[in-house]
């Protein structure tokens, strides 16, 4: 029996397998909710014989997409993908979202960008009036990682943003590192006014090589619920 929380996760993927055809081409996103959709799907090419082609945001949904049987290929061997289905850590009702608690943005981003249609599945605790309680995720590049830091907090500074507070994030004692190889900085900013804005200015400073925003990507959310209710928002 799962649990409420896991139970809304597993609907939601349910319900959102079902804009995958055959002859597709996939993207498969990251994290705990994401995970439900690729073994959805694993099932779905082993018992249905659902031929689709899966692009991967990162090697931990690699590694599980071949584990459950779905073939995977590169994003330039697929140049082009039909839909992408991916979790978030907040939505909006634009639906814009925050990505990258998993530390996947970037990938993630380029997967979902290169997409007909991008579907997010979520549980209603991901739904927000406005982005930014979730702290965003930046990816910056090992060189000079202070320096980037610094500049990223008086940057904040100057936009008059109200949280400014920049963390590193870990893995234990060391710098968190991303399939890219760079490190992640999570910016506390309890409310972002201007997301689009935001984003623009953020991935203006030398050493960002992007962050969580995800601005006009997203065309659907799909939220499950605990009691099994499935609602679209699109
Ligand atoms: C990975 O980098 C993230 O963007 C995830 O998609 C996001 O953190 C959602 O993860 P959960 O489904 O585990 O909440």
């Amino acid at each position: 029996e799962l649990s409420p929380i896991d139970k809304a996760k597993f609907v939601a993927a349910k319900r959102a397998v079902e804009y995958v055809e055959d002859g597709m081409r996939v993207g498969l996103g990251t994290g705990s909710t994401a995970a439900w959709m690729v073994r959805c799907l694993g099932e779905m090419v082993r018992e249905d014989g659902l031929k689709i082609k899966g692009v991967p945001t990162s090697t931990r949904t690699a590694d599980l997409a071949r584990q459950v049987g779905i073939e995977v290929i590169s994003l330039d061997e697929a140049k082009w993908l039909d839909v992408t289905i991916d979790g978030t850590d907040e939505y909006d009702g634009n639906l814009n979202l925050i990505k990258g608690g998993g530390g996947a943005l970037l990938q993630e981003k380029i997967v979902a960008t290169a997409s007909d249609m991008m579907v997010v599945i979520a549980d209603i605790s991901k739904r927000v009036e406005t982005l930014g309680a979730f702290p965003l995720p930046i990816e910056v590049i090992p060189f000079g990682l202070q320096t980037t830091q610094a500049l990223v907090e008086e940057t904040l500074v100057s936009m008059d943003v109200l949280g400014n507070n920049v963390t590193l994030r870990m893995n234990g004692d060391v710098p968190f590192v991303t399939d890219e190889g760079n490190h992640i900085l999570d910016l506390h900013l309890n409310r972002i006014g201007n997301p689009r804005q935001f984003s623009l200015v953020i991935n203006q400073i030398p050493g960002v090589v992007e962050n969580g925003l995800f601005i006009d990507i997203c065309d659907a959310v799909v939220i499950g619920y605990g009691d099994g209710k499935v609602e679209v928002r699109d």
